[in-house]
């Protein structure tokens, strides 16, 4: 049977039989045979080009089938691994079937390089079991943690239905009022996990999901991540799996007291990508988009899509102050607000804490804002002061160049 063909791009490219680039290319001219009828084009394509052969083909589809991609999840007692869901920055989520209780589950696996770090392990555990407790109609529910064949793995609530990241990619925005009541979904799962001592630290639009039925689902609630958050961002971004586009200043800075307000702030970024269709700062880089949350002003949602309502807007900017003590206290004033907009009224907490020369000037005039002790994208500011540097070397030399040869020509 042939492979689809995002599992043809991704095991052409880890086996190194083409780079990305030319499985793009080679997907392009694919898309033109396809609608012409052809079936396998893609397959086709990368044969006729040379890059596999078509024995090549066969046996890639076989491994990735029965055996690489599956490997890790077949070896999990009890469940049977019926597919694969999606492909985080860390780990791979499978379908599967519990077989104990006959029901269908989805089982995230971690890498064996995340599974040799004892202290990753025992946190990732702790959380694990810590997190199934936590139970809301809004929170993927967490089921189980273990380990199999050197592989950790965490069973949790399956999910019949999309992400919003899904939702954005497709139809670019929603509308105010479809945002709202997933933000609103969304803060009350924060409010119960808050309540419980649980920070999400990685709330952004791939882990917020809604089923059929519409509800919302919080996913990740208590994982513990491997590597400080910054560094996670960079490595998600540097894969293009994910991005730093919804991470707060104080998980940037790598603070080690990151608290409610770090999911406040990413739930704000993440609203005002539902809201506006675009993220809250771009940047070409991961660092300069990091070095935009630290410092840059952001132009508020309403004035980039002005049909929104100016409420909407100044809770946004309410939820991403750059200072935490700036935003809202809490999941639960968040949510008063939320409703209020719902009910077409202002939202009266945000305009208490809004004072738009405030968080202007928190992001201008950046002094107060120490330089983060992760953040790495200094190689400009030492190019430029090396630049000063010889430059005012050469000047000293050629002044003292001057004054000895008018010495000189004095004698
Ligand atoms: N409980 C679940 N039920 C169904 N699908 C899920 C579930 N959890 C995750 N997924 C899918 O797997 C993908 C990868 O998840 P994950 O490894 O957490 O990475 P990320 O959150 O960065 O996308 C998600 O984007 C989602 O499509
Ligand atoms: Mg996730």
């Amino acid at each position: 049977m042939a492979l689809d063909d995002s599992t043809l791009v991704r095991v052409v490219v880890d086996s190194k039989l083409a780079t990305a680039d030319e499985v793009a290319a080679c997907a392009e001219e694919a898309k033109l045979l396809q609608k012409n009828g052809e079936s396998n084009a893609l397959a086709k394509t990368l044969i006729e080009k040379g890059y596999v052969t078509p024995s090549q083909i066969n046996r890639l589809s076989e491994d990735s089938r029965g055996d690489s991609i599956y490997r890790p999840a077949q070896q999990i007692p009890g469940f049977q691994i019926l597919g694969r869901l999606g492909q985080g920055a860390m780990a791979t989520v499978y379908k599967a079937k519990q077989l104990s209780l006959d029901r269908i589950v989805a089982v995230k696996v971690l890498p064996r390089r995340m599974s040799e770090n004892e202290e990753f392990v025992s946190r990732f555990r702790k959380e694990g079991r810590a997190a199934a407790k936590l139970s809301h109609i809004n929170i993927v529910q967490a089921i189980d943690v273990g380990e199999a064949g050197g592989y950790h793995y965490f069973v949790m609530e399956y999910i019949d239905g999309r992400t919003v990241w899904d939702d954005l990619r497709k139809n670019h925005a929603y509308e105010e009022q479809e945002a709202i009541q997933v933000v609103i979904q969304t803060a009350s799962a924060l409010e119960h996990a808050h309540g419980r001592g649980f920070v999400h630290r990685d709330v952004k639009p791939k882990n917020i999901m809604i089923t059929n039925q519409n509800v919302v689902k919080l996913a990740d609630m208590g994982l513990a991540r491997e590597m400080s958050d910054k560094e996670a961002a960079l490595a998600e971004a540097g894969r293009a799996y994910g991005t730093p586009y919804y991470i707060s200043p104080e998980q940037i800075r790598g603070e080690v007291n990151i608290d409610t307000r770090a999911d406040i702030y990413s739930l704000g970024a993440t609203f005002y990508h539902m809201v506006t269709g675009k993220v809250p700062f771009e940047g070409n880089t991961p660092s300069s988009v990091m070095h935009k949350h630290l410092k840059e002003v952001l132009v508020p949602a309403d004035h980039l899509n002005t049909s929104l309502s100016a409420g909407v807007g100044e809770m946004i900017e309410v939820m991403m102050a750059k200072k935490p003590e700036d935003r809202y206290a809490s999941a639960k004033d968040l949510i008063i607000d939320l409703e209020a907009a719902l009910r077409g009224e202002p939202p009266l907490i945000a305009r208490n804490k809004y004072d738009h020369d405030v968080l202007h000037e928190l992001a201008v005039g950046g002094e107060t804002l120490s330089m983060p002790a992760l953040y790495i994208d200094d190689s400009e500011k030492n190019g430029a002061g090396l630049g000063w540097a010889v430059v005012v070397l050469a000047f000293v030399s050629f002044v003292s160049i001057l004054i000895n040869l008018a010495q000189w020509l004095g004698q």
